[in-house]
């Protein structure tokens, strides 16, 4: 039996869809005296990083190029990192630049996921050590929006030293890609009619993507195409899968929950908009004894958490990065009110009727 070629919790799905510009400038940088000895994957939850640091993985290993990925939490320390990167324990940053001057090994790549969580110490090391080796040693950080700017703190000049690339969710021609040619290929191919009604609704994020392929999928015979009928009794366990991803983010945003309302108010009226505007809405949220500092963190933890994210080439121009997420957050706010108004009016009227009469 085929196997569900889709799976919305892995991150190394059987297709990569798009993502063509970004193979090619992580390629570059595992050629053989390479000159950008260090990369930056960052983008929104979702978007796909691991899932491309994963394919840099494997395609490093093709190459004959030692590989190591690892999550930021088993570099926390100059001796771990240093360690993943050269098999030597240094104790100081002036060790490891020392270390990595003399190294005559195979060339070797050590992947971090989650470096936002990396210490801004060891980072900067790495990045100021590794441009030593003369192309044999390489690191890429991939994480949350929060490494760009951990990055930019620590050097405003590391974006000049290797490729930059930010993840943005898939255009629409990629988005049916990586529907239709893992689905093709396990022999289940999908209606064109299907194909245009998923990749609208999915707005190109790909867990969403994941979800509706798996659950076509499975509502599919071997052998036969994915129809109309199919996309109809996939629907509610779609919308489940969103419901308790929406569950997630909003669990997360609930510190800052009067703030998120009104971010989500916002991008009611205009699918896109300036820091100003998102500064002022998140402002209305937070108590009043709330300082400048405070407002700033507010606008750093929503850009990590995804609720909105810089459009592709724009300077001032946000959009929410989790497709719906926005209206999510208001129904749920405008169900909670709604709710919350039928109880009082229960109430009153069961005290009413418990009135004695005067
Ligand atoms: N280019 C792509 N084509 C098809 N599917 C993709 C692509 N990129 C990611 N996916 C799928 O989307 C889902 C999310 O991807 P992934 O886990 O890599 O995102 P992420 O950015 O690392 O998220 P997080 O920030 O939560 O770690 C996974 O199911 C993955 O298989
Ligand atoms: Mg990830």
């Amino acid at each position: 039996m085929t196997t569900n070629p889709f799976n919305p919790s892995a991150a190394n799905p059987r297709h990569i869809a798009g993502r063509g510009a970004e193979k090619v400038a992580l390629a570059d940088m595992l050629d053989a005296g390479n000159q950008s000895p260090v990369a930056v994957i960052f983008g929104p939850r979702g978007n796909g990083k691991t899932a491309l640091a994963r394919w840099l993985e494997r395609a490093a290993a093709a190459n004959g190029v030692e590989t190591r990925y690892r999550y930021a939490r088993a570099c926390g320390t100059m001796e771990n990192a240093s360690a993943l990167l050269l098999d030597q324990e240094c104790a100081t940053h002036r060790e490891l630049e020392a270390a990595v001057g003399v190294y005559r090994g195979p060339p070797r790549l050590l992947v971090i996921d989650e470096a936002q969580g990396l210490p801004p110490s060891i980072a900067a090391s790495l990045v100021a050590a590794t441009e030593l080796s003369q192309g044999a040693l390489s690191v890429v950080l991939v994480g949350t929006p929060h490494l760009h700017q951990m990055l930019h703190d620590i050097d405003s000049s590391l974006w000049a030293k290797g490729p930059a690339l930010p993840l943005h969710p898939l255009d629409p021609a990629s988005a049916a890609d990586a529907l239709q040619t893992p689905a093709t290929a396990a022999g289940r191919p999908i209606a064109d009619d299907v194909l245009d009604n998923v990749v609208e609704d999915s707005q190109g994020y790909p867990p969403f993507l994941q979800a509706w392929g798996a659950n076509l999928w499975r509502q599919t015979e071997a052998g036969a195409p994915i129809e109309a009928d199919a996309m109809e009794r996939a629907r509610p366990a779609v919308d489940y899968y969103r419901f308790s991803f929406y569950e997630h983010r909003k669990a997360e945003l609930v510190p800052y929950a009067s703030s998120a309302l009104e971010v989500a108010y916002l991008f009611a009226e205009t699918p896109v908009a300036n820091e100003t505007a998102i500064l002022n809405a998140i402002r209305r949220g937070l108590p009043a004894r709330a300082s400048t500092a405070d407002l700033a963190d507010a606008f750093r933890d929503f850009r990590d958490l995804g609720v909105f994210w810089r459009e592709p080439g724009a300077v001032d121009s946000y959009r929410p990065a989790i497709p719906s997420l926005m209206t999510s957050i208001r129904e749920g706010q405008e169900a909670a009110i709604q709710r919350r108004k039928a109880r009082r009016s229960r109430q009153a009227a069961a005290s009413k009727r418990v009135t004695p009469p005067m």
